[in-house]
């Protein structure tokens, strides 16, 4: 069966969309590397491709995107990358909040907001928040200082203070309890892309993608553009998603 029309577009008629994406947006000093760029270079290069790849994503009928953009890990990067990647996020990202605006998408954010994060980027993300909270068309979740342990272990705490103040029965836990303590309350993922070849998931949202199709292309992220997407999202419309049950039509007994 071919996804592609003639021309080059694809059709997405035959093609199963995922209501949740996530994408771990990795290799953009790889990227740099191999074009003798500095570091920097690389990630101003992902950034520039993110803004592009977004409204490509939502166009394709995505309802949510997660991405991760930092990890709480890599602020054990050196102090030189780590201030670019936090001065690039102050200078350019409200930027990417009206451009999403004008799509109609909610910027949202998941992650610590405590040290080391500093107070200019706390204001951005309530300014990015605030200037697209009435916005429906789809969700954008920026995983920033994000790491699934520490949301697990935000979670735990809220979950035990609301017990405590009478706000949560304990016996009422459930699975959907557990979504909404987390940084936010999204569906689960369907579809987790993470760039550049590796083959980990790297403290990323491990609750939420405990049922996602995987997949690892070897681009890094600078060069994963709107084809490469599609080619994904063909590669997901071949998976049999069985949740664990069998899917007797395509058996023979
Ligand atoms: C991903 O690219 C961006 C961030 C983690 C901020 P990397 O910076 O991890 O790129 P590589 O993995 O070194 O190529
Ligand atoms: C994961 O990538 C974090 C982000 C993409 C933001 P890393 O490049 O930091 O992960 P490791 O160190 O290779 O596991
Ligand atoms: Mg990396």
């Amino acid at each position: 069966m071919s996804y592609v029309e003639k021309g080059d577009e694809m059709d997405y008629s035959k093609i199963k969309i995922p209501n949740h994406v996530a994408i771990i947006l990795d290799g953009n000093g790889r990227w740099a590397q191999e074009r003798g760029l500095t570091r920097s270079e690389g990630h101003q290069e992902g950034f520039n491709n993110l803004m592009k790849l977004t409204e490509h994503v939502f166009k394709t009928g995505v309802k949510v995107l997660s991405v991760y953009a930092f990890s709480t890990e890599n602020f054990k990067r050196s102090k030189e990358e780590v201030d670019f990647l936090m001065n690039l996020f102050v200078d350019k990202f409200e930027e990417y909040a009206k451009k999403l605006k004008e799509i109609n998408i909610k910027l949202v954010f998941s992650g610590g907001r405590g040290n080391p994060v500093r107070q200019d980027i706390l204001d951005v993300i309530d300014k990015s928040e605030e200037m697209t909270k009435d916005c429906d068309g789809g969700i954008m979740n920026i995983c920033f200082n994000y790491g699934s342990h520490l949301e697990m272990v935000e979670a735990f705490k809220e979950m035990h203070n609301d017990a405590i103040n009478g706000k949560l029965d304990f016996n009422t836990i459930n699975e959907d309890t557990i979504y909404h303590y987390l940084f936010q309350d999204l569906p689960p993922i369907d579809f987790l892309i993470r760039t550049s070849g590796e083959l980990r998931l790297s403290n990323f949202m491990l609750y939420q993608a405990s049922y996602a199709e995987l997949y690892f292309p070897k681009t890094y992220f600078p060069a994963f553009d709107a084809a490469e997407f599609d080619k994904a999202l063909i590669e997901y419309t071949k998976r049999d998603r069985r949740f664990g049950g069998i899917n007797y039509e395509a058996t023979n007994n």
